[in-house]
Protein backbone atom coordinates (compact mmCIF):
# COMPACT_ATOMS: atom_id res chain seq x y z
CA UNK A 1 0.00 0.00 0.00
CA UNK A 2 1.61 3.58 -0.97
CA UNK A 3 3.02 5.55 1.82
CA UNK A 4 0.25 8.16 0.90
CA UNK A 5 -3.15 6.40 1.94
CA UNK A 6 -3.00 8.29 5.58
CA UNK A 7 -4.67 6.26 7.81
CA UNK A 8 -6.28 8.06 11.25
CA UNK A 9 -5.24 7.34 14.38
CA UNK A 10 -2.43 6.23 16.46
CA UNK A 11 -3.23 2.17 16.02
CA UNK A 12 -5.46 2.36 13.50
CA UNK A 13 -9.17 1.21 13.26
CA UNK A 14 -10.77 -2.02 11.12
CA UNK A 15 -14.22 -1.51 11.27
CA UNK A 16 -15.58 -4.80 10.96
CA UNK A 17 -19.50 -4.29 11.07
CA UNK A 18 -22.16 -1.75 10.79
CA UNK A 19 -25.98 -1.08 11.98
CA UNK A 20 -27.95 1.91 11.82
CA UNK A 21 -25.65 4.94 12.56
CA UNK A 22 -22.78 2.99 14.26
CA UNK A 23 -20.38 1.05 13.41
CA UNK A 24 -18.29 -1.59 15.41
CA UNK A 25 -14.32 -2.20 15.33
CA UNK A 26 -12.09 -5.54 14.92
CA UNK A 27 -12.13 -5.27 18.89
CA UNK A 28 -15.75 -5.47 19.42
CA UNK A 29 -15.53 -1.84 20.28
CA UNK A 30 -19.01 0.68 18.87
CA UNK A 31 -19.03 3.98 17.44
CA UNK A 32 -20.72 6.41 16.57
CA UNK A 33 -20.22 7.26 12.96
CA UNK A 34 -19.69 11.25 12.73
CA UNK A 35 -17.53 10.90 9.15
CA UNK A 36 -19.77 7.94 7.49
CA UNK A 37 -16.60 6.52 5.34
CA UNK A 38 -16.23 10.48 4.20
CA UNK A 39 -19.54 11.32 3.59
CA UNK A 40 -20.61 8.31 1.79
CA UNK A 41 -22.63 6.00 4.14
CA UNK A 42 -25.24 8.43 3.87
CA UNK A 43 -28.24 6.84 5.42
CA UNK A 44 -25.82 4.73 7.55
CA UNK A 45 -25.38 0.68 7.82
CA UNK A 46 -27.29 -2.24 6.91
CA UNK A 47 -30.16 -0.35 5.79
CA UNK A 48 -32.64 -3.20 4.55
CA UNK A 49 -34.09 -0.99 1.47
CA UNK A 50 -30.51 -0.67 0.43
CA UNK A 51 -29.15 -4.54 0.79
CA UNK A 52 -32.62 -5.90 -0.37
CA UNK A 53 -32.12 -3.93 -3.61
CA UNK A 54 -28.35 -4.95 -4.17
CA UNK A 55 -29.72 -8.53 -3.28
CA UNK A 56 -32.48 -8.67 -5.96
CA UNK A 57 -30.11 -7.67 -9.01
CA UNK A 58 -27.56 -9.95 -7.73
CA UNK A 59 -30.45 -12.60 -7.68
CA UNK A 60 -30.61 -12.13 -11.73
CA UNK A 61 -27.02 -13.21 -11.87
CA UNK A 62 -25.96 -9.92 -13.46
CA UNK A 63 -23.86 -7.63 -12.14
CA UNK A 64 -22.77 -6.44 -15.23
CA UNK A 65 -23.49 -5.86 -18.71
CA UNK A 66 -21.69 -2.37 -20.31
CA UNK A 67 -23.69 0.33 -21.21
CA UNK A 68 -24.04 -1.02 -25.25
CA UNK A 69 -27.45 -2.51 -23.20
CA UNK A 70 -30.45 -0.85 -22.18
CA UNK A 71 -29.72 -0.40 -18.00
CA UNK A 72 -33.23 0.25 -16.87
CA UNK A 73 -31.63 1.39 -13.71
CA UNK A 74 -29.63 3.89 -15.21
CA UNK A 75 -32.51 5.23 -17.16
CA UNK A 76 -34.63 5.78 -13.72
CA UNK A 77 -31.70 7.37 -11.89
CA UNK A 78 -30.94 9.97 -14.55
CA UNK A 79 -35.04 11.11 -14.50
CA UNK A 80 -34.94 11.47 -11.36
CA UNK A 81 -31.42 13.52 -10.75
CA UNK A 82 -32.40 15.56 -14.18
CA UNK A 83 -35.60 16.39 -11.91
CA UNK A 84 -33.93 17.18 -8.59
CA UNK A 85 -30.50 19.11 -10.28
CA UNK A 86 -33.41 22.12 -11.86
CA UNK A 87 -30.91 21.57 -14.85
CA UNK A 88 -33.23 22.37 -18.12
CA UNK A 89 -33.74 19.54 -20.50
CA UNK A 90 -30.84 18.24 -18.21
CA UNK A 91 -28.71 14.68 -18.84
CA UNK A 92 -26.56 12.63 -16.89
CA UNK A 93 -23.60 10.67 -17.20
CA UNK A 94 -22.28 8.41 -14.53
CA UNK A 95 -19.03 7.17 -13.54
CA UNK A 96 -17.40 5.12 -10.36
CA UNK A 97 -16.30 8.33 -8.84
CA UNK A 98 -15.81 11.87 -8.18
CA UNK A 99 -12.50 12.18 -9.55
CA UNK A 100 -14.04 10.68 -13.28
CA UNK A 101 -17.24 12.76 -12.45
CA UNK A 102 -15.23 15.87 -12.50
CA UNK A 103 -13.22 15.10 -15.39
CA UNK A 104 -16.19 14.55 -17.74
CA UNK A 105 -17.69 17.60 -16.42
CA UNK A 106 -14.10 19.47 -17.57
CA UNK A 107 -13.72 17.92 -20.92
CA UNK A 108 -17.40 18.98 -21.33
CA UNK A 109 -16.79 22.71 -20.56
CA UNK A 110 -13.73 22.52 -22.11
CA UNK A 111 -14.73 20.74 -25.71
CA UNK A 112 -17.82 23.41 -25.48
CA UNK A 113 -15.94 26.53 -24.94
CA UNK A 114 -12.73 25.29 -27.38
CA UNK A 115 -10.62 26.69 -24.39
CA UNK A 116 -8.15 24.93 -21.56
CA UNK A 117 -8.49 27.74 -19.17
CA UNK A 118 -10.67 27.40 -16.45
CA UNK A 119 -11.11 28.99 -13.39
CA UNK A 120 -11.06 27.33 -9.92
CA UNK A 121 -11.46 28.28 -6.28
CA UNK A 122 -8.10 28.64 -3.79
CA UNK A 123 -8.22 25.95 -1.16
CA UNK A 124 -10.41 23.55 -3.22
CA UNK A 125 -9.91 19.40 -4.06
CA UNK A 126 -11.87 18.03 -7.16
CA UNK A 127 -9.96 14.33 -6.92
CA UNK A 128 -6.52 12.63 -7.88
CA UNK A 129 -6.17 12.55 -11.17
CA UNK A 130 -3.99 15.05 -13.73
CA UNK A 131 -7.12 17.23 -14.36
CA UNK A 132 -8.97 17.27 -11.41
CA UNK A 133 -5.38 17.91 -9.27
CA UNK A 134 -4.76 20.78 -11.88
CA UNK A 135 -8.22 22.26 -10.90
CA UNK A 136 -7.28 21.65 -7.08
CA UNK A 137 -6.14 24.70 -5.18
CA UNK A 138 -4.82 22.74 -1.79
CA UNK A 139 -1.40 22.26 -1.72
CA UNK A 140 -1.59 18.81 0.64
CA UNK A 141 -3.57 17.21 -2.01
CA UNK A 142 -1.62 18.87 -4.84
CA UNK A 143 1.15 16.15 -6.41
CA UNK A 144 2.19 18.31 -9.50
CA UNK A 145 1.78 21.14 -10.89
CA UNK A 146 1.43 19.42 -14.32
CA UNK A 147 -2.07 19.90 -15.80
CA UNK A 148 -3.77 19.56 -19.16
CA UNK A 149 -6.25 22.45 -18.23
CA UNK A 150 -4.93 26.62 -17.77
CA UNK A 151 -6.33 27.13 -14.61
CA UNK A 152 -6.37 30.52 -12.38
CA UNK A 153 -7.86 30.47 -8.74
CA UNK A 154 -10.21 32.85 -7.57
CA UNK A 155 -11.09 34.13 -3.72
CA UNK A 156 -14.39 33.09 -2.07
CA UNK A 157 -13.36 30.99 0.72
CA UNK A 158 -10.64 33.10 2.65
CA UNK A 159 -12.06 34.98 4.60
CA UNK A 160 -9.54 34.37 7.16
CA UNK A 161 -6.78 36.59 5.00
CA UNK A 162 -6.03 39.92 7.06
CA UNK A 163 -6.89 42.02 4.08
CA UNK A 164 -10.53 40.27 4.21
CA UNK A 165 -11.04 39.36 7.50
CA UNK A 166 -13.99 41.84 9.23
CA UNK A 167 -15.65 42.47 5.87
CA UNK A 168 -19.35 42.02 6.14
CA UNK A 169 -20.66 39.66 3.32
CA UNK A 170 -21.82 42.09 0.76
CA UNK A 171 -18.35 43.46 1.40
CA UNK A 172 -16.31 40.59 0.96
CA UNK A 173 -18.44 39.26 -1.79
CA UNK A 174 -17.94 42.50 -3.83
CA UNK A 175 -14.17 42.29 -3.01
CA UNK A 176 -13.88 38.60 -4.97
CA UNK A 177 -16.41 39.85 -7.36
CA UNK A 178 -13.94 42.79 -8.46
CA UNK A 179 -10.80 40.50 -8.49
CA UNK A 180 -13.08 37.62 -10.68
CA UNK A 181 -13.24 40.82 -13.19
CA UNK A 182 -9.68 41.67 -12.63
CA UNK A 183 -8.33 37.71 -13.78
CA UNK A 184 -10.65 37.63 -16.72
CA UNK A 185 -9.47 41.19 -18.00
CA UNK A 186 -5.58 40.51 -16.92
CA UNK A 187 -4.56 36.84 -16.97
CA UNK A 188 -6.66 35.18 -19.49
CA UNK A 189 -6.02 34.37 -23.54
CA UNK A 190 -9.37 34.13 -24.95
CA UNK A 191 -12.24 32.69 -23.87
CA UNK A 192 -12.59 30.86 -20.53
CA UNK A 193 -14.32 27.67 -20.47
CA UNK A 194 -15.69 27.10 -16.86
CA UNK A 195 -15.38 27.76 -13.34
CA UNK A 196 -15.44 24.72 -11.14
CA UNK A 197 -16.57 25.40 -7.49
CA UNK A 198 -17.58 22.82 -4.34
CA UNK A 199 -20.10 25.20 -2.22
CA UNK A 200 -19.01 24.02 1.28
CA UNK A 201 -14.80 23.02 0.76
CA UNK A 202 -15.20 19.33 1.91
CA UNK A 203 -11.43 18.09 1.96
CA UNK A 204 -10.54 22.26 2.73
CA UNK A 205 -12.32 21.69 6.35
CA UNK A 206 -15.67 23.01 5.32
CA UNK A 207 -14.81 26.62 4.45
CA UNK A 208 -17.51 28.26 2.58
CA UNK A 209 -18.16 30.94 0.75
CA UNK A 210 -21.10 33.40 1.85
CA UNK A 211 -24.79 33.10 0.75
CA UNK A 212 -24.98 34.98 -2.61
CA UNK A 213 -21.20 34.86 -3.44
CA UNK A 214 -21.56 32.01 -6.03
CA UNK A 215 -24.46 34.34 -7.95
CA UNK A 216 -22.44 37.14 -7.88
CA UNK A 217 -19.62 35.16 -9.92
CA UNK A 218 -22.33 33.81 -12.15
CA UNK A 219 -23.64 36.74 -13.31
CA UNK A 220 -20.14 37.63 -14.05
CA UNK A 221 -19.51 34.58 -15.95
CA UNK A 222 -22.56 34.42 -18.24
CA UNK A 223 -21.94 37.83 -19.33
CA UNK A 224 -18.87 35.57 -20.93
CA UNK A 225 -20.28 32.91 -21.55
CA UNK A 226 -18.42 30.63 -19.15
CA UNK A 227 -19.85 27.83 -17.81
CA UNK A 228 -19.87 27.29 -14.40
CA UNK A 229 -19.67 23.89 -12.79
CA UNK A 230 -20.61 22.77 -9.20
CA UNK A 231 -18.93 20.04 -7.47
CA UNK A 232 -21.66 18.45 -5.24
CA UNK A 233 -19.34 15.19 -4.29
CA UNK A 234 -20.00 16.32 -0.42
CA UNK A 235 -22.71 18.63 -0.45
CA UNK A 236 -25.43 17.04 -2.44
CA UNK A 237 -28.61 15.30 -1.48
CA UNK A 238 -29.95 17.21 1.08
CA UNK A 239 -26.90 17.23 3.61
CA UNK A 240 -26.64 21.34 4.18
CA UNK A 241 -30.16 21.12 5.07
CA UNK A 242 -31.23 24.10 3.52
CA UNK A 243 -30.98 23.18 -0.19
CA UNK A 244 -31.10 19.68 -1.84
CA UNK A 245 -27.83 20.67 -3.56
CA UNK A 246 -25.96 22.57 -1.84
CA UNK A 247 -25.06 25.39 -4.68
CA UNK A 248 -28.96 26.14 -4.59
CA UNK A 249 -28.09 28.06 -1.41
CA UNK A 250 -26.09 30.64 -3.61
CA UNK A 251 -29.67 30.86 -5.46
CA UNK A 252 -27.79 29.52 -8.66
CA UNK A 253 -28.62 26.93 -11.01
CA UNK A 254 -25.44 25.84 -11.94
CA UNK A 255 -24.57 24.74 -15.94
CA UNK A 256 -23.27 21.51 -14.63
CA UNK A 257 -23.35 19.54 -11.53
CA UNK A 258 -21.04 16.68 -10.64
CA UNK A 259 -22.02 13.78 -7.47
CA UNK A 260 -21.11 10.99 -6.16
CA UNK A 261 -20.10 9.49 -2.28
CA UNK A 262 -23.29 9.30 -0.71
CA UNK A 263 -25.34 8.56 -3.92
CA UNK A 264 -25.05 5.05 -3.59
CA UNK A 265 -24.62 4.47 0.16
CA UNK A 266 -21.45 3.38 -0.11
CA UNK A 267 -21.44 1.78 -3.68
CA UNK A 268 -19.26 2.90 -6.13
CA UNK A 269 -21.36 5.44 -8.42
CA UNK A 270 -20.21 8.81 -9.28
CA UNK A 271 -21.87 11.41 -12.51
CA UNK A 272 -22.71 14.83 -14.13
CA UNK A 273 -26.04 16.18 -14.74
CA UNK A 274 -25.57 19.01 -17.28
CA UNK A 275 -28.06 19.81 -19.55
CA UNK A 276 -28.76 18.15 -22.56
CA UNK A 277 -27.50 20.35 -25.44
CA UNK A 278 -24.04 20.48 -23.59
CA UNK A 279 -24.07 16.90 -22.46
CA UNK A 280 -24.46 16.25 -26.35
CA UNK A 281 -22.25 18.02 -27.68
CA UNK A 282 -18.80 15.98 -27.61
CA UNK A 283 -18.63 14.21 -30.96
CA UNK A 284 -16.87 11.11 -30.44
CA UNK A 285 -18.60 7.95 -28.70
CA UNK A 286 -17.64 7.29 -25.17
CA UNK A 287 -18.81 5.16 -22.28
CA UNK A 288 -17.88 4.17 -18.69
CA UNK A 289 -17.18 0.13 -18.50
CA UNK A 290 -17.92 0.45 -14.69
CA UNK A 291 -19.93 3.38 -14.50
CA UNK A 292 -23.71 3.20 -13.72
CA UNK A 293 -23.46 -0.80 -13.52
CA UNK A 294 -26.18 -3.08 -12.66
CA UNK A 295 -25.22 -3.09 -8.51
CA UNK A 296 -24.78 0.21 -7.88
CA UNK A 297 -27.55 1.66 -9.85
CA UNK A 298 -29.79 -0.39 -7.76
CA UNK A 299 -28.19 0.75 -4.60
CA UNK A 300 -28.55 4.38 -5.79
CA UNK A 301 -32.17 4.46 -6.94
CA UNK A 302 -33.21 2.44 -3.37
CA UNK A 303 -30.33 5.42 -1.55
CA UNK A 304 -32.26 8.38 -3.31
CA UNK A 305 -35.69 7.20 -2.61
CA UNK A 306 -35.35 6.76 0.70
CA UNK A 307 -33.57 10.31 1.16
CA UNK A 308 -36.62 11.67 -0.53
CA UNK A 309 -39.14 9.39 1.12
CA UNK A 310 -37.92 9.88 4.45
CA UNK A 311 -37.34 14.04 3.96
CA UNK A 312 -34.00 13.26 5.12
CA UNK A 313 -32.58 17.26 4.13
CA UNK A 314 -35.02 18.37 7.00
CA UNK A 315 -33.72 15.70 9.24
CA UNK A 316 -30.17 16.81 8.29
CA UNK A 317 -31.13 21.27 8.84
CA UNK A 318 -32.85 19.73 11.89
CA UNK A 319 -30.65 17.76 13.54
CA UNK A 320 -27.53 20.11 12.50
CA UNK A 321 -28.56 23.00 13.45
CA UNK A 322 -28.55 21.61 17.08
CA UNK A 323 -25.12 20.31 16.66
CA UNK A 324 -23.54 23.89 15.33
CA UNK A 325 -25.78 25.58 18.02
CA UNK A 326 -24.36 23.40 20.65
CA UNK A 327 -20.88 23.27 19.52
CA UNK A 328 -20.63 27.28 18.88
CA UNK A 329 -22.22 27.50 22.51
CA UNK A 330 -19.45 25.63 23.61
CA UNK A 331 -16.50 26.87 21.79
CA UNK A 332 -17.38 30.62 23.59
CA UNK A 333 -15.79 29.52 26.72
CA UNK A 334 -13.16 26.84 24.86
CA UNK A 335 -9.74 29.09 23.76
CA UNK A 336 -8.29 26.40 21.90
CA UNK A 337 -11.99 26.42 19.19
CA UNK A 338 -11.00 28.93 16.47
CA UNK A 339 -14.00 28.46 14.74
CA UNK A 340 -17.31 26.46 14.00
CA UNK A 341 -18.80 26.36 11.33
CA UNK A 342 -20.84 24.46 9.03
CA UNK A 343 -24.61 23.68 7.58
CA UNK A 344 -26.96 20.88 8.36
CA UNK A 345 -25.04 17.63 8.80
CA UNK A 346 -21.62 19.01 7.64
CA UNK A 347 -19.79 20.80 10.71
CA UNK A 348 -16.53 21.67 11.47
CA UNK A 349 -14.49 23.10 14.41
CA UNK A 350 -10.98 24.46 13.83
CA UNK A 351 -8.37 24.33 16.50
CA UNK A 352 -5.57 26.57 17.79
CA UNK A 353 -3.25 27.22 19.86
CA UNK A 354 -4.37 29.16 22.32
CA UNK A 355 -1.43 31.22 22.81
CA UNK A 356 -0.35 32.13 19.09
CA UNK A 357 -3.63 31.78 17.89
CA UNK A 358 -2.30 29.87 15.00
CA UNK A 359 -3.25 26.48 13.95
CA UNK A 360 -2.82 23.53 15.73
CA UNK A 361 -2.99 20.14 14.10
CA UNK A 362 -1.45 18.13 17.04
CA UNK A 363 -4.64 19.60 18.88
CA UNK A 364 -6.93 17.75 16.40
CA UNK A 365 -4.58 14.60 16.57
CA UNK A 366 -5.36 15.04 20.13
CA UNK A 367 -9.35 15.28 19.80
CA UNK A 368 -9.36 12.37 17.41
CA UNK A 369 -7.85 9.84 20.51
CA UNK A 370 -10.26 11.60 22.56
CA UNK A 371 -13.36 10.85 20.43
CA UNK A 372 -12.32 7.60 19.48
CA UNK A 373 -12.29 6.63 23.34
CA UNK A 374 -15.58 7.71 23.73
CA UNK A 375 -16.84 5.57 20.53
CA UNK A 376 -17.18 8.67 18.43
CA UNK A 377 -15.34 8.60 14.89
CA UNK A 378 -14.76 12.04 13.29
CA UNK A 379 -12.54 13.59 10.03
CA UNK A 380 -9.53 15.58 9.63
CA UNK A 381 -8.83 18.45 7.13
CA UNK A 382 -8.49 21.64 6.47
CA UNK A 383 -5.20 23.26 4.76
CA UNK A 384 -3.26 22.90 7.93
CA UNK A 385 -4.51 19.80 9.18
CA UNK A 386 -6.35 20.99 12.56
CA UNK A 387 -9.36 21.45 11.36
CA UNK A 388 -12.78 18.67 12.98
CA UNK A 389 -14.75 17.39 9.75
CA UNK A 390 -17.94 16.18 11.01
CA UNK A 391 -20.93 14.57 8.76
CA UNK A 392 -22.71 11.91 10.19
CA UNK A 393 -25.42 10.06 7.71
CA UNK A 394 -28.44 11.74 7.23
CA UNK A 395 -30.26 9.25 9.00
CA UNK A 396 -29.29 10.61 12.39
CA UNK A 397 -31.18 10.48 15.31
CA UNK A 398 -32.30 13.79 17.13
CA UNK A 399 -30.82 11.30 20.58
CA UNK A 400 -27.85 10.17 18.32
CA UNK A 401 -27.31 14.30 17.65
CA UNK A 402 -27.27 14.71 21.54
CA UNK A 403 -25.25 11.99 22.20
CA UNK A 404 -22.33 12.93 19.53
CA UNK A 405 -22.46 16.11 20.60
CA UNK A 406 -21.97 15.35 23.84
CA UNK A 407 -19.09 13.62 23.01
CA UNK A 408 -17.37 16.28 20.95
CA UNK A 409 -17.70 19.09 23.39
CA UNK A 410 -16.54 16.65 26.15
CA UNK A 411 -13.47 15.68 23.96
CA UNK A 412 -12.99 19.75 23.35
CA UNK A 413 -12.95 20.20 27.13
CA UNK A 414 -10.58 17.41 27.88
CA UNK A 415 -7.91 18.69 25.29
CA UNK A 416 -8.28 22.42 26.32
CA UNK A 417 -7.77 21.80 29.84
CA UNK A 418 -4.25 20.12 28.92
CA UNK A 419 -3.78 22.97 27.24
CA UNK A 420 -4.62 25.21 30.00
CA UNK A 421 -2.44 23.51 32.25
CA UNK A 422 0.58 22.66 30.25
C1 LIG B 1 -15.53 17.82 -3.45
C2 LIG B 1 -14.88 16.57 -3.97
N1 LIG B 1 -14.77 16.39 -5.29
C3 LIG B 1 -14.21 15.28 -5.81
C4 LIG B 1 -13.73 14.29 -4.99
C5 LIG B 1 -13.11 13.06 -5.60
O1 LIG B 1 -13.98 12.00 -5.46
P1 LIG B 1 -13.42 10.49 -5.53
O2 LIG B 1 -12.56 10.28 -4.35
O3 LIG B 1 -14.69 9.67 -5.52
O4 LIG B 1 -12.72 10.36 -6.83
C6 LIG B 1 -13.83 14.42 -3.61
C7 LIG B 1 -13.30 13.37 -2.71
O5 LIG B 1 -13.11 13.53 -1.54
C8 LIG B 1 -14.41 15.60 -3.08
O6 LIG B 1 -14.52 15.78 -1.76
Amino acid sequence: MPAWTALYYDDPIEIVGGKGNRVVDASGKTYLDFFAGILTNMIGYDVPEVREAVERQLATGVVHTSTVYLLRGQVELAEKIAKLSGIENAKVFFTNSGTEANETALLLATYARRSDQVLAMRQSYHGRSFGTVGVTGNRAWKNSSLSPLNVHFLHGADRHLTRFRGLSDAAYIEACAEDLHHVLSTVVGGDVAALIAEPIQGVGGFTMAPDGLFAAYKEILDAEGVLFISDEVQTGWGRTGSAFFGIHNHGVTPDMMTFAKGLGNGFAVGGVVAGGELMDGLHAVGLSTFGGNPLSMAAANATLDYVLDHDLQANAARTGSAIIDGLREAASRLPIVGDVRGRGLMFAVELVDPATGGPSPALAGRFMEETRKAGLLAGKGGLHGNVLRMAPPLTLTPGEAAEGLGIIVNALETVNAEVVSS
